[in-house]
């Protein structure tokens, strides 16, 4: 019997091209026959999770036999204190990268568009494809920064949402709190009630708000009922590989994406791992002075060797290795036992981007890329 997939597939995952993840570390080991190999390619938090958050896993491992709460329950509660909103406003996803697949699946019809940045995150982008959507990608201004304004003027009568990384994953920039506010106002004016869905994702939000003009979008959620605003448990909580994501939105649209997700989302171990991490004190001040020593550690020696780089408000720099192809410079760090990522999905063909790592391993990144572009 055969079986015509193409057929039967629908229309918008036929020539989907799937995320590139970064490299995991056993997969060079493997390949390249290497036996020391670091990871800075996905902007991990090297101190990995708290010792409250790895004890809570290990007592909740003997209880893996049970489906987890479906709500979530006491996470959402433990966020809503944590950040002073009502419960009814917290939405949990396997990572925010489920939730914004849910935002795309509940809000996007064929037809419809998103308005995204050139060099934004990508995933906006495939989720907005993968429900038929048409993708307006809007250039950034001169360094890098999304370009609001113009975000704010491309949005028409068939625009569902439009995604903002802030600070953005490559580039590590962000936009102002008076920025931000300027753009909310530009798109109430414009559309009133009609206003399509503006998500703010917020991955490195611990990371960015050291800077004073950085927006406080949670005190924005009550003026804007169209506004949704994304954070994670996965970089300053160092617990990417459980899978645990947040936002916050009016309980309205709360309420229908939790209608859609998949019901037992958050896993047992997610659970517990992250309501340990928001209580414990230390984790987030750590990993702030850490990065921040690295970044001017890292900066400093590019600074030094005459590559140029974009500033970030996140833990990962993106560097110019002009005239070298990114993918190029890629391919040799790893032979050198450094993961880190080519940004041509980006539309960056003369980038990397490194996650700054404990003080070794960005004496480790910095030795092989000063080798390896010589
Ligand atoms: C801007 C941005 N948003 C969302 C995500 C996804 O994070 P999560 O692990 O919560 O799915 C990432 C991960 O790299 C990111 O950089």
């Amino acid at each position: 019997m055969k079986f015509n997939i193409q057929k039967q597939i629908r229309k918008n995952c036929r020539d989907f091209e799937p995320y590139r993840a970064g490299k995991p570390i056993e997969t060079i080991k493997r390949e390249l026959g290497l036996k020391k190999v670091i990871k800075l390619a996905s902007n991990e938090n090297p101190l990995g999770p708290c010792r409250a958050a790895i004890a809570a896993i290990q007592k909740a491992a003997a209880d893996a036999y049970y489906y987890p709460d479906s709500n979530s329950w006491a996470l959402k509660q433990a966020l809503a204190k944590f950040y002073l909103v009502d419960p009814s406003s917290v939405v949990l996803g396997a990572g925010s990268d489920e939730i914004i697949e849910l935002i795309a699946k509940l809000f996007f019809n064929p037809g419809d568009n998103i308005v995204v940045s050139r060099h934004a995150f990508i995933r906006y982008e495939m989720a907005g494809k993968l429900m038929g959507c048409a993708v307006k990608s809007v250039p950034m201004k001169e360094g890098y920064t999304h370009d609001l304004v113009a975000m704010a003027q491309v949005v028409t009568a068939r625009t569902k949402a439009i995604f903002i990384a802030n600070p953005n994953n490559p580039t590590g920039t962000y936009n102002t709190a008076q920025e931000f506010k300027k753009f909310m106002d530009i798109v109430e004016k414009r559309f009133g009630g009609n206003a399509p869905l503006v998500v703010v994702d917020e991955a490195y939000y611990e990371y960015a708000r050291v800077n004073k003009d950085y927006p406080d979008t949670l005190r924005l959620l009550s003026l804007y009922p169209n506004l949704i605003i994304l954070r994670t448990f996965s970089k300053i909580y160092g617990l990417a590989g459980l899978r645990v994501g947040y936002g916050f939105a009016s309980p309205a649209i709360v309420d229908f994406i939790d209608r859609i997700r998949p019901p037992f989302n958050i896993n047992v171990a997610a659970q517990v791992a992250a309501m340990a991490s928001l209580a414990d004190k230390n984790q987030v001040p750590h990993s702030i002075t850490l990065t921040e020593q690295g970044k001017l550690s890292v900066c400093r020696e590019l600074d030094r060797y005459g590559i140029p780089f974009i500033a970030s408000a996140a833990n990962f720099v993106l560097i110019d290795v002009s005239p070298r192809a990114g993918a190029d410079v890629f391919k040799q760090l790893l032979k050198e036992g450094v993961i880190v990522r080519a940004m041509d999905e980006y539309h960056l063909h003369n980038h990397i981007r490194v996650t700054i790592g404990t003080a070794a391993q960005n004496t480790m990144f910095l030795t092989a890329l000063k080798k390896v572009t010589a």
